[in-house]
């Protein structure tokens, strides 16, 4: 039987989307998931058009997606059943938006009884980035001053939540419509990206999460106190950073971990941290998912119902 999936044949510019009909994946160790959700991020356009460095021309065809939420179908893992509900954040070897997707024990979760699929579909690969860009990476402690930007954004908007729930002082920047919204997440001061100068309002800071790069990142170095960190989910300037006394960390990517994606769920059931969904779309409508998420402003996530 086979299975349908979302594939790249080429890079093109925008991205070219074709849903089609491909092998079953093998089980090969791990379990066969039947994906209800699967969520859109930008890695995926940025796969899809050639300009994620991991994915070269030489891996296509290819099929899209980092994360999903469903049900698993069969399993060679002891400890995990047929109908047993999960999440999970997959490796770049294999794609989430597909009907039938392969998961390793060290990629997936349970999903907790009161968390919906939906809202499990949506998180693992945002709030990965979010957790281990503010905790493993800037190793973020109670009490600090943080800045995050981008912050009604798939990862911005955990990421604001997850500071919050550290204890930390937040500052966010955010579009002028989104400001509320940020607020409501647990941001002290929210701070409008268009009409107002952040590093005027954000200042002696311990860390600031930079997830736009370019002038954005490069005015933020003014914003940290001595020694204080910019952590990045683009590429960081560490030629900046040093000729500035502060840090930054090298380019990373958010990795799989099963644990800490169990912590951020358990977060959602004590209701310390909420997903935003912005739109849900059905797999065969990805390209206009693609194309709200790029063009929309989208609160949140975007995700897949597949
Ligand atoms: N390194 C990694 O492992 C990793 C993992 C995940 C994501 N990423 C990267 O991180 C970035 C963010 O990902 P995401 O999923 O959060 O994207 P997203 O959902 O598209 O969110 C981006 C947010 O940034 C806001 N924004 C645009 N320009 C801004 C500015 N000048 N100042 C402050 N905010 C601004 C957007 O608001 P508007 O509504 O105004 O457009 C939007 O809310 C992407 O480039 C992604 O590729 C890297």
């Amino acid at each position: 039987m086979t299975v349908q999936a979302v594939r790249v044949h080429r890079f093109t510019q925008p991205e070219t989307l074709v849903v089609e009909r491909v092998d079953p994946p093998a089980s090969a160790g791990g379990v066969i998931v039947a994906v209800e959700v699967a969520s859109v991020n930008p890695v995926d356009w940025k796969t899809a058009e050639g300009a994620y460095a991991p994915v070269g021309e030489a891996k296509l065809p290819i099929t899209l997606g980092r994360d999903l939420a469903g049900t698993i179908e069969t399993s060679e893992i002891e400890g995990w059943t047929p109908s047993d509900r999960v999440c999970a954040f997959i490796g770049q070897d294999r794609g989430a938006q597909a009907t039938r997707v392969r998961v390793t024990a060290e990629e997936m979760t349970r999903i907790p009884d009161p968390v919906s699929t939906d809202i499990a579909g949506a998180l693992p690969l945002a709030a990965m980035t979010a957790w281990q860009g503010l905790f493993d990476h800037g190793g973020l402690e109670t009490g600090q001053r943080v800045l995050i930007h981008g912050a009604a954004g798939g990862v911005g908007h955990l990421a604001v939540q997850f500071a919050r729930w550290k204890g930390c002082t937040v500052f966010a920047t955010a579009a002028a419509d989104d400001l509320d919204f940020v607020a409501s997440l647990g941001a002290d001061t929210v701070i409008d990206y268009r009409s107002q100068r952040f590093e005027d309002v954000a200042t002696g800071l311990d860390l600031v999460f930079d997830t736009q790069g370019g002038e954005t990142q490069a005015r933020s170095f003014a914003t940290l106190k001595p020694g204080g960190i910019l952590v990045s989910t683009l590429d960081p300037d560490e030629a900046r950073a040093a000729a500035l006394g502060v840090r930054t960390v090298p380019r990373w990517h958010a990795q799989p971990d099963a644990v800490a994606l169990g912590r951020v769920l358990d977060l959602v059931v004590e209701g310390a941290v909420r997903v935003e969904i912005s739109r849900r779309f059905k797999l065969d409508a990805v390209e206009d998912a693609h194309r709200f998420a790029r063009n929309d402003h989208p609160r949140g996530k975007v995700i897949l119902v597949v």
